[in-house]
């Protein structure tokens, strides 16, 4: 009567303890939610107004299913300025979301039974996406620096389908090197498996470069999109950038489920792409904001007995690991009750034990409150 393979499927942690956070918000409690996923900004505002401006001018029906053809061209075009990617607007297809852009390249990518290397830990929903296409998934360990480790990685990968890179790197805030990146992606370029390139936190790297493997390689599917970058979560918009063969099954795919991207949200997009200095020039403030917070919130956790946080890189998460006599979902249970959201390092995989994601997308003010309470819960549960 109801889909064994959805019952199976677990909600996802991360929303699920947003979600929490937010209904003791609602009830009155005061917690601190370090558990979004999302930047704390406003959208900026010349966006906005494209947008609306779209709404005025009656942009409401259906695009095209692969997404409007001038957003599909500014897409090719700042992969070739941003990316190195030289390309065309026939290599895009932009879906709701960069999230459902993932979903589309596990189901056009992967057949049932066959194998799909996660690293260990990785985000929520890579794993999910696995279960729900009926794919095996392999986990590869990370070093103690919290990235993959080349001859590990050449086991895992032997025999595989497809191999899931994320730089930077949710949950671990983890940028990898230029070099790190080419070998992983020869090795399982060698290996016959193509390579899923999730680069959604491009933009906020503090330290390090990022690089684009599908400038260098065919085989190899980039995901991308706008939340992260502009502060655009909930307008549910993202891209694909792939073989036009790929582009071409996903976009079938898509014209079978979600139809099309938002039609005026699609033209907010274009204008924060060929907007040049405007767009940099809020992306350069966010994410000096977030470098401060970094500092800030690395600084203090390392001060709290018991605790141990290797500086994040890139994106906006730190992943401290933890020396207490519990695991991390009983430890973000206690620090719920204690007024932090924070999510345990285990809901991103077996590697994420003894470890806490916590997102430094809430104000200097909020966070100087959640360390507070995270420093006096660990007092208290190490006595
Ligand atoms: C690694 C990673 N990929 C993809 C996404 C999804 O982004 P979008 O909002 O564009 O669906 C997220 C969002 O949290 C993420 O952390």
């Amino acid at each position: 009567m109801l889909s064994d393979r959805i019952q199976r499927l677990n909600p996802s942690a991360t929303l699920e303890l947003a979600n929490k956070a937010r209904r003791l918000r609602r009830d009155g409690g005061d917690v601190v939610a370090l558990s979004v996923g999302e930047p704390d900004f406003p959208t900026p505002g010349f966006i906005r107004d494209a947008a609306a401006d779209a709404l005025d001018r009656g942009e409401t029906g259906y695009t095209d299913t692969a997404g409007l053809w001038e957003l599909r061209e500014a897409i090719a075009e700042k992969l070739g300025r941003d990316n190195s990617i030289r390309t065309a607007p026939e290599n895009v297809l932009v879906t709701p979301g960069a999230k459902f852009g993932i979903f589309l390249a596990f189901q056009t990518l992967m057949n049932e039974g066959e194998t799909v290397v996660l690293f260990d830990p990785a985000w929520v929903s890579f794993e999910a996406m696995a279960e729900i296409t009926g794919a095996e998934v392999r986990r590869c360990p990370l070093d103690s620096e919290m990235l993959p480790d080349e001859e590990t990685f050449k086991e895992a990968v032997e025999g595989a389908s497809l191999v899931v890179l994320n730089s930077p790197c949710n949950p671990t805030g983890a940028v990898y090197p230029e070099r790190l990146t080419r070998s992983l992606v020869e090795t399982a370029v060698d290996a016959g498996a193509i390579v899923l390139s999730d680069e959604v936190y491009e933009k906020i790297i503090y330290d390090g470069r990022h690089f684009s493997p599908a400038s260098e390689f065919d085989e190899v599917v980039t995901i991308n999109g706008f939340s992260k970058a502009y502060s655009m979560t909930g307008w549910r918009l993202g891209y694909v950038h792939a073989d036009p063969k790929i582009v071409e099954r996903m976009s079938r795919l898509q014209s079978h489920s979600a139809t099309c991207a938002n039609s005026f949200a699609q033209h907010g997009a274009l204008a924060a792409l060929v907007s040049g200095e405007r767009g940099e020039a809020a992306i350069s403030e966010m994410v000096r904001s977030f470098r401060k917070r970094r500092d800030y919130l690395v600084d203090a956790l390392n001060g709290v007995q018991g605790m141990r946080c290797v500086e994040p890189k890139g994106a906006f998460y730190a992943f401290p690991s933890f020396d207490l006599e519990m695991g991390s979902f009983e430890l973000s249970n206690r620090l719920l009750e204690r007024g932090v959201a924070a999510t345990p390092g285990a809901a991103f995989g077996p590697g994420g034990e003894g470890h806490l994601r916590l997102s430094y997308a809430v104000s200097e003010d909020r966070l100087g409150t959640a360390v507070d309470r995270i420093s006096s819960a660990f007092e208290e549960l190490s006595e």
